[in-house]
């Protein structure tokens, strides 16, 4: 018989994993101490609040989704190895922001070695610091906890051991581990994709009947809620015509003529972990002449720099695949002068191509650079040899200003992009969003 499968057990993240990622952090650290505090709720107006959002750190060792609690890891081997302070519950509160875990259900739930009310930090996180010649923490991301590191730092006399003389950004190590990404958290960015891409398949042949972008924007987020997002991973961008030259344009009322190209760079969140994906689209369902000439360049540009992901190339390598691509078929259609090794060394290429051509993704969008090591000195993750694991964007595109007077006339208010989400593997690369069609032809016969 057939063993039935639980898809909702197989996205779970198990307590495990989290203990696992701790463990390998406290090695790392030695004998000093990490501390990794959560986000703080977020006030947009008066006393309204933003949506929630995790710092990704702190959740990357948790999977823990309050806020204002902080994780204290330490290498050494007396006293407790791991301590998790958090919100004690609080009915009026939680009448007002939702429920808390709390410390007693807390205390069942993570393998920690202490679970201790937050009230508690100021009293107790000294003397877990004490003894710890080096703290790693990330400086600016709790004014609370920056005063109690701060603090600790201070000394009158020499360096002495167990005082601690070292403050380092806890993001050396949390940045490089983050960057290799597990099957877990592999899963999470999968089904992100998956949501986005099943999102995007029923959205794109509806789009010649919705009234503007904004319309075109809220029917998207609401085939996400459908299909399981747990969120947005960034406010979603749909551009039609000229707006598509703006690389963050907010959708307004906007409507999307029938001659006009609409970009949508969009991605649902799953459980923390993002997708991104942009494609272009003829709203008619047939690009015009023009229009096609500038796809087809971009995509060019997409396939010549998926061609460079694979262990050992680099983010580097990618752009410059893009960046060769883009600015020789510039040269072609004579919208640049001269030969493309020289717009590219003068960087006159920029007016139409002004962005890098992918980063890293994972919890943050734009997910936190790995700090990379060359001869002793730190260099741009940019250069950093790719290895399995890795999760990047390729998003080449090309932007003609409405109103540049030097750009043939047919060209300008084009605004083109298209974007990969990417994972390298043992011998190349997958495309993980490769379900949503991208080659011209199949683009229209989606659209018709
Ligand atoms: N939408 C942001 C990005 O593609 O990087
Ligand atoms: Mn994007
Ligand atoms: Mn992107």
């Amino acid at each position: 018989m057939k063993k039935r499968t639980n898809k909702k057990s197989l996205l779970a993240t198990s307590e495990t994993i989290y203990s696992k990622r701790r463990k390998s952090l406290r090695s790392q650290i030695k004998g000093a101490v990490a501390i990794l505090p959560a986000a703080s709720l977020q006030y947009s107006s008066r006393d309204l609040l933003h949506p929630f959002h995790q710092d990704s750190d702190f959740f990357y060792f948790t999977g823990f989704n309050e806020p204002d609690a902080v994780l204290v890891l330490r290498g050494a081997n007396t006293g407790p190895r791991s301590v998790l302070f958090l919100n004690e519950k609080d009915p009026v509160l939680e009448k007002w922001n939702g429920e808390r875990l709390g410390t007693k259900r807390a205390k069942k739930k993570f393998q920690v070695d202490e679970i201790l009310d937050i009230a508690t930090l100021d009293a107790v996180l000294p003397t877990l610091i004490k003894g710890a010649d080096t703290i790693h923490y990330a400086l600016g991301s709790s004014e609370k906890v920056d005063k109690l590191v701060l603090g600790s730092l201070k000394s009158k006399i020499a360096p002495q051991p167990g005082h601690p003389h070292g403050l380092r950004d806890s993001r050396v190590f949390t940045s490089q581990m983050r960057a290799i990404k597990d099957r877990y958290e592999l899963r999470a960015i999968r089904h992100a994709i998956e949501i986005t891409s099943k999102s995007l398949l029923q959205l794109l042949p509806q789009l010649k009947s919705m009234s503007s972008e904004l319309h075109a924007t809220r029917e998207l987020e609401a085939l996400y809620a459908r299909f399981g997002a747990t969120g947005l991973a960034f406010p979603t961008i749909i551009a039609a015509g000229k707006n598509a030259t703006v690389l963050h344009h907010q959708p307004k009322h906007q409507p999307l003529w029938k001659r006009e190209l609409v970009l949508i760079d969009t991605g649902a969140s799953f459980k923390g972990y993002n997708a991104d994906i942009s494609r272009t689209v003829p709203v008619s369902g047939k690009f015009t002449e023009t229009q096609a000439e500038i796809y087809d360049l971009v995509h060019e540009a997409l396939k010549a720099a998926c061609n460079k992901a694979k262990p050992g190339s680099s983010l580097e390598a990618i752009h410059e695949a893009a960046v060769k691509t883009l600015t020789t078929g510039l040269c072609d259609l004579k919208i640049l002068r001269g030969n493309p090794a020289d717009r590219i060394a003068d960087g006159s290429y920029k007016r139409f191509y002004m962005h890098r051509t992918g980063h890293w993704l994972g919890l943050d969008v734009h997910d936190i650079s790995p700090l990379f090591e060359k001869n002793g000195s730190s260099v741009s993750s940019y250069l950093q040899p790719l290895v399995a694991g890795n999760v990047f964007t390729i998003e080449p595109g090309l932007y003609f200003d409405p109103k540049d007077a030097k750009t043939p006339a047919e060209y300008r208010g084009i605004g083109i992009r298209l974007e990969e989400n990417i994972v390298i593997t043992e011998n190349g690369c997958e495309v993980l969003t490769s379900h949503v069609p991208i080659e011209r032809n199949d683009i229209e016969q989606l659209m018709a």
